[in-house]
């Protein structure tokens, strides 16, 4: 999860976007818990044939109802304060009267109530009597009204004793007073509006319905556009920060030394690029939608559903912790599956690069049986960790279902319980627990279903994106841990550069292996002036090319050092090094594009006169001018390919392009015919005159030019001279020679 972490802060840069992305979101939540509500006027109207008239006529009530009762309250604390002690008889006095009015105001309203509740059971309907309705309202009133004095004279009782020097009941009343206003100012703002709603809005029910329908698909409308803003900002800000990832990652892989790369193998690279990178943008674009999406729309819904019962609402939650632990464990088993896939995956991805790049081994060989074997085996396992990570994926929705809809229907059976007994009290036998702060009617519990079922949309959307995540997160770790890898050979960090060499290059007591433990050179001394030209000689694998690999610094030495005019390669800016350095190796590397840009690969400021001059040099220019493109011809391009040697002159002639200082020809001229091999060995001795030049070839037959020749054996230096005097004092020499001669008259 930290790696994840890690990489999904490269989106910092586009937080301005995600912003904008989120305020979409919060949008889209505040329209979807909208809509929900508008179940509420729906079921008011389906059931009382209610309009907007009569709920602002009724809210016109209330309001009135609700600053009279403040007014009696302020009223109190008139008469108290009149009082002067507080604390005296006189309030107790006082309390008894209040007390007494209350008592016989309720009673009245009780009786009446009853009555009017026994004449609608006569009359058979609600509404019947408006007179008596009227008149039952406005009892009540009082009722209420004398309830608020009691209750400040209640309220104020606990505030005693008071402490001296403080007078709570002037914040008290303040507090009151802001309330008041509060109140009337919703009062006339409800009376400002009621003529307007009269005149333009429905009265029928089933108008208002349309009306409210209208609302509703208006308010979808709304939502949906804000939902295309937030997917595409998101899209926007997810593939931008993938674009960064990429390209830090390419930039972290190419800075490291080559032993990653004969240890990693460069199709785990590539699927490393691209699988994982696919893994990781899918939990990255699940990371920024959805979880930020999906959680604001259960919230906005879950805020509504506690404001309406809180009760019944954490009632319905307990099922809660279950989810999240199930949902954590799902997510702990779905990172291991999906690494697992990710790294069979990886394998297929080694399994075709070396049977395509190998094809012509392969068909050689016949081995096309083994090669289907190898596939068919590592894709079988891709197919059955793929289907274990789509199971557990699978499950994972209709699990969290379930669990919705259990807690759906805790709230519905326990609501429902309160409705059909007409209680705010569950009982449980042993205690009663209050599920309800008043009773509630059925469209109220209705109301709360609605907003419950809206929580479990999201919470179901919500099902597959722990899962997502981990996954993201399988591929972040693979991510990571190659891009925390640190090259062992780098620049120090106050590296001087190189200035161009003209001295001597000196191998000192120079040791190295590969794997710390199978030396490959030992205790080579070796010093070559500048402009001389040597040869290193010797059996295969005996460390000719390791020799020059330490020289490029593609490794550094185990132990000893290797100097070019007294400074140690370590101690020196590899750039610098390297571009003095014109290397054509044993395998030959061109890249798919014209020849012209294959020459000037590492000089690209070269014109084209000069990649011209290089390839004549280089015995290259006669069959490039014979092709139909010549030097725009793109090499690879529609099967056309070059031959051994053709390529082995192309890169030749882009080394002589760079101009460098110190020429390394390893087995440069293997693949080029007899005829040209002459004509080439006197460009390159044109070409290494005052330039240090290290030539390592097995015929021996050009070694004639050579200034000296070294001869190595098994990563020692066995003996260093001219090619008569080896051929003297070696035996080993001898035998190459030898073996050499009877190859070329043969
Ligand atoms: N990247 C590598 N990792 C581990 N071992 C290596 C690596 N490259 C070469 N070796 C080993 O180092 C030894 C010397 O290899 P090197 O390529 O220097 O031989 P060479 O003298 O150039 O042979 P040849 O004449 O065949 O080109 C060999 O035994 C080889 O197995
Ligand atoms: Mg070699």
């Amino acid at each position: 999860m930290k790696n994840f972490a890690r990489l999904v802060r490269f989106a910092w840069p586009y937080r301005v976007r995600f912003g904008l992305s989120l305020a979409c979101a919060v949008m889209v939540a505040l329209l979807w818990s909208a809509n929900i509500s508008a179940v509420y006027p729906l079921l008011k109207i389906l059931f009382y044939s209610e309009n907007c008239q009569k709920w602002v006529a009724e809210r016109i009530v209330t309001q009135q109802t609700e600053v009279r009762k403040l007014d009696a309250r302020l009223e109190q604390i008139k008469v108290i304060q009149e009082m002067g002690d507080p604390t005296g008889p006189a309030l107790k006095a006082h309390f008894v009267v209040v007390h007494k009015d209350f008592e016989g105001k309720r009673k009245l309203a009780q009786e009446l109530e009853r009555a009017f509740n026994d004449g609608i059971a006569l009359k058979g309907k609600p509404g019947a009597g408006n007179r008596d309705k009227i008149i039952l309202q406005a009892r009540q009133a009082d009722q209420f009204v004398a309830d608020a004095r009691l209750d400040e004279l209640k309220r104020f009782s606990d505030l005693l004793p008071l402490e001296p020097g403080t007078n709570p009941l002037d914040g008290r009343q303040a507090s009151l007073l802001r309330e008041r206003s509060n109140a009337s100012w919703w009062l006339s703002t409800y009376r400002w509006t009621q003529p307007k709603i009269d005149r333009f809005l429905p009265n029928k029910g089933f108008q208002t319905l349309v009306l409210l329908m209208v609302m509703v698909i208006t308010g979808v409308a709304i939502k949906g556009l804000f939902l295309f803003l937030q997917e595409v900002l998101v899209a926007d800000v997810m593939q931008l920060t993938l674009f960064d990832i990429r390209n830090h990652f390419f930039r972290r892989t190419l800075a490291l030394d080559l032993s990653n790369f004969s240890d990693q193998g460069s199709s785990e690279l590539i699927a490393r690029f691209t699988n994982d990178m696919d893994s990781l943008a899918q939990g990255l674009n699940t990371l920024l939608s959805k979880v930020i999406r999906e959680p604001l729309r259960a919230i906005s819904c879950l805020s509504i559903a506690l404001w309406l019962n809180w009760r019944l609402t954490c009632l319905a939650l307990v099922l809660v912790p279950v989810s999240a632990m199930t949902a954590n464990r799902a997510g702990q088993i779905m990172k291991r599956a999906v690494r697992r896939s990710l790294e069979s995956m990886s394998n297929i991805y080694k399994i075709l690069q070396e049977t395509f790049q190998g094809i012509v081994v392969v068909k050689a060989f016949t081995m096309e049986r083994r090669e289907r074997r190898r596939f068919f085996l590592e894709t079988k396992s891709l197919y059955k960790k793929s289907v274990r990570v789509a199971t557990i994926d699978a499950l994972s929705d209709p699990v969290l279902e379930m669990l919705a809809l259990s807690t759906v229907s805790i709230a519905l059976l326990a609501g429902s319980y309160l409705v059909l007994n007409g209680t705010i009290f569950l009982d449980l036998g042993l205690f009663k627990l209050q599920l309800a702060s008043h009773r509630m009617a059925i469209e109220d519990l209705l109301y709360l279903y609605a907003t419950l079922a809206g929580i479990s949309d999201p919470v179901r959307k919500m099902a597959n994106v722990h899962s997502r995540i981990q996954r993201a997160a399988a591929a972040a770790d693979r991510i990571c841990s190659l891009m925390d890898r640190q090259p062992q050979v780098a620049d120090k960090p106050k590296a001087a550069r190189l200035p161009r060499h003209y001295k001597t290059i000196e191998f000192d007591q120079v040791e190295f292996s590969y794997n710390g433990r199978d030396p490959i050179l030992r205790g080579i001394n070796l010093s070559v002036k500048h402009g001389e030209t040597v040869a290193l000689v010797g059996p295969n694998g005996c460390g000719k090319s390791t020799m020059m690999s330490l020289l490029t610094r593609f490794w550094d030495v185990e132990a000893g050092s290797i100097r070019i005019d007294g400074h140690d390669l370590r101690d020196v800016q590899m750039r610098s090094l390297r571009s003095q350095i014109g290397m054509v190796i044993q395998e030959t590397i061109l890249f798919e594009d014209t020849i012209a840009n294959n020459i000037a690969y590492g000089n690209r400021h070269a014109n084209r006169d000069a990649v011209i001059a290089a390839a004549k040099r280089s015995y290259a220019h006669q069959f490039i001018s014979a092709m139909p493109d010549g030097y725009e011809t793109v090499i690879g391009e529609r099967g056309l390919g070059l031959s051994g040697g053709q390529r082995q002159r192309i890169a030749l002639a882009r080394a002589m392009l760079l101009d460098p200082a110190i020429l390394i020809l390893d087995e440069a001229t293997s693949a080029v015919d007899i005829q040209d091999e002459a004509l080439i060995r006197k460009a390159i001795e044109e070409f290494s005159r005052n330039r240090t030049t290290f030539l390592i070839t097995h015929s021996l037959g050009s070694l004639q030019f050579a200034d000296r020749i070294v001869l190595i054996n098994a990563g020692r230096i066995e003996s260093v001279g001219t090619d008569s005097e080896l051929r003297r004092s070696s035996p080993l020499y001898r035998r190459l020679h030898e073996i050499h001669f009877q190859r070329e008259s043969a």
